[in-house]
């Protein structure tokens, strides 16, 4: 059994949990800086870097007291050490060393895309490697065949933009405010999808990619042209989003089938809108695959995902040493 306190500082949420190897979240604390940034439209990445280092210590004590625990009944200490914001992430990674040092503890450095990957392992003990992982969020846009701790293969990713960006931007062109993913969804609910005809990039492309920048800059023109309702605009670009998704798994699918799996699993933040989810699980069922979904709370950035990628690695004996750097960019 490990015992692993991970942090994660990324992007706009610092947050600190403990998570056993037996898949427990013992304790765990998440803060949000939307209301720093919402004035801006956007993350401000030195505003989150500030936020970031006034938080982190006393989440860290408030985790430790929450769980009833001490750092040295901790196995190893895990933080993000990218991809992301490259000034949110050195405070993480930073703390974790320090913490690390003065405990006498392995670190673990874990790549935030590969704690999105791996979270879903946290909520369900039966999801076994391989898998076929839509990532989906604000930074990033991928379909992974997740083929086991540290072995990744990826079978698309986004030319522009990323798929919670998308949601994002749109947003902004309704006035929608930030973040914008959920603001989309609840309007589309009022909306009528095929009130506007929008482009589906890269439909039916043999390309292993995503783009939503064409689709974007569509609802631009169409709300410029002032013929449409808001909530038909979001309808609209919702179903043509999914569209694009679904296509482009289709073909995911095939190869994720012939190498052996059995699950798609969506993860990352835009796994929380809810027309996304059942389109997928559509694909899924027509296909065979179980459809796993975490609960939303492991979906966005949280602290319980690296903690629990740190106690896949530990169970594999992986820790990495004090100097390792922190990564802006950093691949699967
Ligand atoms: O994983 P996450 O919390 O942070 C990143 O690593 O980016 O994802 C946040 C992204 C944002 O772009 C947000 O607008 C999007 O996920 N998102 C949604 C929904 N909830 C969050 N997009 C569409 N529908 C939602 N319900
Ligand atoms: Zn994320």
């Amino acid at each position: 059994m490990k015992t692993i306190l991970g942090i994660e500082s990324s992007c706009d949420e610092t947050a600190v949990a403990i998570v056993t190897s037996d898949r427990q979240i013992v304790a765990q604390r998440i803060a949000s800086q939307d209301d720093e940034h919402r004035p801006f439209g956007g993350v401000v990445p030195e505003i989150a870097a500030r936020a970031h280092a006034e938080r982190l210590a006393p989440m860290v004590q408030a985790v430790l007291d929450d769980a009833g625990m001490t750092l040295g009944q901790m196995d190893a200490i895990a933080a993000t050490a990218g991809p992301g914001l490259i000034g949110g992430v050195m405070v993480g990674l930073v703390t974790a060393k320090a913490l690390a040092m003065a405990s006498g503890k392995p670190l673990i450095g874990v790549n935030h895309l590969e704690g999105h990957a791996l979270s879903p392992r946290l909520a369900d003990a039966s999801l076994t490697f391989p898998y076929l992982l839509l990532l989906a969020s604000g930074g990033h846009c991928q379909l992974l065949l997740v083929r086991g701790v540290g072995d990744y293969r990826r079978l698309a990713t986004t030319i522009d933009d990323a798929l919670g960006e998308a949601f994002d931007k749109t947003a902004k062109i309704l006035g929608l405010g930030y973040p914008g993913g959920p603001a989309v969804e609840r309007l589309a609910l009022e909306g009528d999808a095929k009130a506007v005809p929008l482009p589906r990039p890269l439909l039916g492309s043999a390309e292993p990619h995503f783009s939503f920048a064409g689709l974007k800059s569509a609802v631009l023109r169409a709300k410029q042209a002032g013929i449409h309702a808001d909530a038909d605009l979001a309808a609209a670009f919702q179903q043509a989003a999914i569209d694009c998704v679904i296509d482009r798994a289709k073909r995911a699918v095939a190869v994720a089938l012939a190498e052996g799996a059995t699950a798609l699993v969506v993860a990352g933040g835009v796994a929380a809108n809810k027309a996304i989810r059942a389109a997928l699980e559509g694909l899924a069922a027509q296909n065979g695959l179980a459809f796993v979904a975490p609960p939303l709370a492991l979906c966005t950035d949280n602290a319980a995902m690296i903690a629990w990628a740190g106690c896949e690695k530990a169970l594999l004996g992986h820790s990495d040493p004090l100097d390792m750097a922190a990564r802006p960019r950093w691949p699967l």
